[in-house]
């Protein structure tokens, strides 16, 4: 049978969302997985409150009827919720195909628990480059310079913060040591690999509707 996209990220936002319970505050990830989730989640949940991790879920959110406050005076999140560009067997992600990647890393690490929701096609044997990157304005020629290969976004340039949001095209053989340069390069406000220290659960979805978690 071929792959039904919808389905399968139904399948795992819907896994997801019973994970919450009433009374927590949820971070709520970006893209076409969470679009299936704040609906399950109002469906299911009255009183919780949430940290949207970009204008576009705050929107739908606050459309689906779910409270959503700003992320500024919250210190801990008891729940995350997000999408993902590429799972790796070792539990290394890529995100940020969204532009999102820096909030959603703040929500992520802030959260008590950290749930990646997929369809399968987001499973990958090895991680496939680009990585995205926001940057800083400031300096951006001099950031560039030193990074060495990196493609601006045209489509969507900016993040809601400011940053310049490109993608870097390096090895990524050993995600650990991309990842700690690209986070030591000054000018580099936060990129898209995710560690698997900071996942506590991937849920899959599949065709038939069933989900795969680890
Ligand atoms: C946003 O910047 C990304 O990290 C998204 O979480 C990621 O792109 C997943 O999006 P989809 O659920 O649309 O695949």
């Amino acid at each position: 049978t071929p792959i039904d996209v919808t389905r399968e990220k139904q399948a795992a936002a819907q896994e997801a969302a019973t994970l919450v319970s009433d009374g927590m505050t949820v971070g709520l990830g970006t893209g076409s997985t969470v679009a299936f989730l704040l609906p399950a989640l109002a469906d299911l949940h009255r009183n919780i409150r949430c940290i949207a991790t970009s204008p576009q879920t705050e929107s739908i959110a606050r459309q689906v009827g779910l409270m959503v406050e700003p992320f500024r005076d919250v210190i801990s999140l008891d729940i995350a919720i997000d999408g993902a560009d590429q799972i790796a067997p070792d539990g290394w992600l890529i995100k940020g195909g969204g532009a999102a990647h820096t909030r959603e890393k703040l929500v992520a690490i802030s959260a008590q628990r950290f749930i990646v929701i997929a369809d399968s096609t987001k499973t990958v044997n090895n991680l496939k480059g680009p990585v995205p990157v926001e940057l800083l304005a400031f300096g951006l020629g001099s950031t560039l310079h030193r990074l060495g290969n990196v493609t601006l976004r045209e489509g969507v340039p900016h993040s809601p913060d400011g940053g310049i949001i490109g993608d870097y095209h390096g090895r990524l053989d050993d995600p650990q040591s991309t990842a700690a340069w690209l986070s030591g390069t000054p000018g580099v406000v936060e990129h898209g690999l995710f560690p698997p220290e900071m996942v506590t659960t991937i849920i899959v979805g599949h065709t038939n509707g069933k989900v795969e978690q680890r």
